[in-house]
C-alpha cells in the first residue's frame, strides 16, 4: 500500500484552511493508504514559541486530528520530536540541498520579510526537514493546501539529487532503481487555498492581525455565525455556474467553503444558491460550518483533557514511526558512508 505522511505546526490555534486543506483530507486516506499524521513541533520552533504553548498546540493538533476522524489504531499520530531520525535525516538533506533553493522558498522570504539576516538558522533549513518528514518514510502521497506546493517541489528536488548523488552505492546496496520516491502532491479539489474573510487576495491564517478574518476550529457557534456575517462580499448574487466566480475573490471563497463543507461540488452549490444574495447564502454557510465544526471541537475539548491518554497515544504512534524509520535510516547511513 502506498504512504501518506502529513503534518501541522504547532504554532497557533487551528483554523478552517487548515481543516478544509489538511485534516479533513486526512479521514478518506486511511481507507486506500497506511497513513501517518505528524505534529512538527521541530518545525514550530523555526521561529519563537513559548513552550507551555507549543505543548498545549501539539496535544490540541493531534487531538484535531483523532476527533476529525483520523483512527489512532490504523494511522500513526505522532509529534516528530519523538523520533530523532527526523533531525538525523534533515542533517544530511542539509548537506545535499543548495543554498539557493532554499533561498528561492516564497514562505521563507514571506516570513523572513526585509530582515531576513535576523531570523533564525532553521527557518532558512525549514523545506529540508519537511524532506526529511517525508522521505525518511519513503511516503509517495501528502495531502496539504495549496501554500506547501513549493516546499513539497523542493522535496522531489532533494530526492532527486540525492538519488543522483549516491547512484553507485544505492545500487551496490542492492536498489534497483532510485532510492528516495518522487512524492506527489495531493492538492486537488476545492478550498485548498481558503481566503481570510476579510481579504479574499490573503489566505486564512493562523497570525492574522484581524479577529475576523479568520474561523478557528475552537469558536463558538455564535463567534463562527458572526465572523461569516461580517465577511467581506461584493454587492452582487451569487452566481448560477462557476465562471462567474472568475474575479469576484471573496465570493469564489466562501462558496469553495460551502461546497468542501459539504463535499459538493462548486456547480451543485451555484446550482441552490445561484440568483440569491448573501443574506441567504451566509446564513446557509453559517449553519453548515458550526454544524461541521461544533462537534469536532467538543471531542477536542474531551481529548485534550485527557493527556495521559493524548500521551499514550502519541508515544505508541512514534514507536509504530521509528520502526518503519529506522530501516530506511540504516540504509541512509550506509549510502553516506557513516561508519557503525
Ligand atoms: P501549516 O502548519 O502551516 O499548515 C498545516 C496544513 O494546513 C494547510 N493550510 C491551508 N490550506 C488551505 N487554506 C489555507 N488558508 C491554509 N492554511 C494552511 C497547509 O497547506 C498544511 O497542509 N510546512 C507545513 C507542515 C509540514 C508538513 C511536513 C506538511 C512539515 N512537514 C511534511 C506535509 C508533509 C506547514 O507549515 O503547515
Amino acid at each position: 500500500t502506498p504512504r501518506v505522511f502529513s503534518g501541522i505546526k504547532p504554532s497557533g490555534d487551528l483554523h478552517l484552511g487548515n481543516y478544509l486543506g489538511a485534516i479533513r483530507r486526512f479521514v478518506p486516506l486511511q481507507e486506500t493508504h497506511e497513513t501517518i499524521y505528524c505534529v512538527v513541533d521541530m518545525h514550530a520552533i523555526t521561529v519563537w514559541q513559548d513552550p507551555e504553548d507549543l505543548k498545549r498546540w501539539t496535544y490540541e493538533i493531534a487531538a484535531a486530528y483523532i476527533a476529525a476522524g483520523v483512527d489512532p489504531a490504523k494511522s500513526i499520530i505522532f509529534n516528530q520530536s519523538q523520533v530523532v531520525e527526523h533531525a538525523e535525516l534533515s542533517w544530511i538533506f542539509n548537506c545535499v540541498a543548495r543554498m539557493g533553493w532554499m533561498a528561492r522558498m516564497t514562505q521563507f522570504k514571506d516570513k523572513a520579510g526585509e530582515n531576513s539576516e535576523a531570523v533564525s538558522l532553521g527557518l532558512f533549513a525549514y523545506p529540508s526537514l519537511m524532506a526529511a518528514d517525508i522521505l525518511l518514510y519513503k511516503a509517495t502521497a501528502v495531502p496539504v493546501g495549496d501554500d506547501q506546493k513549493q516546499h513539497l517541489e523542493l522535496t522531489r528536488d532533494i530526492a532527486k539529487k540525492f538519488n543522483h548523488d549516491f547512484k553507485k552505492q544505492i545500487k551496490s546496496l542492492g536498489h534497483k532503481g532510485d532510492f528516495f520516491p518522487i512524492t506527489d502532491t495531493l492538492a486537488t479539489g476545492p478550498a485548498m487555498r481558503v481566503k481570510s474573510l476579510k481579504d479574499g487576495a490573503k489566505k486564512m491564517s493562523k497570525s492574522d492581525a484581524s479577529d475576523l478574518s479568520t474561523i478557528y476550529m475552537m469558536d463558538d457557534a455564535d463567534l463562527i455565525a458572526k465572523k461569516i456575517k461580517r465577511a467581506t462580499t461584493d454587492a452582487d448574487a451569487l452566481p448560477s455556474e462557476a465562471e462567474g466566480l472568475v474575479g469576484r475573490n471573496e465570493a469564489e471563497n466562501l462558496v469553495g467553503i460551502y461546497s468542501a463543507l459539504s463535499n459538493r461540488s462548486v456547480e451543485d452549490v451555484l446550482s441552490e444558491f445561484g440568483g440569491q444574495g448573501w443574506g441567504v447564502f451566509k446564513p446557509a454557510l453559517a449553519d453548515l460550518s458550526v454544524a461541521r465544526l461544533s462537534p469536532i471541537a467538543e471531542e477536542m475539548k474531551r481529548l485534550v483533557a485527557d493527556r495521559g491518554e493524548m500521551d499514550r497515544i502519541l508515544r505508541d504512534g512514534a514507536e509504530r514511526a521509528r520502526a518503519i524509520a529506522q530501516p530506511i535510516m540504516a540504509d541512509v547511513r550506509q549510502i553516506v558512508g557513516f561508519v557503525r
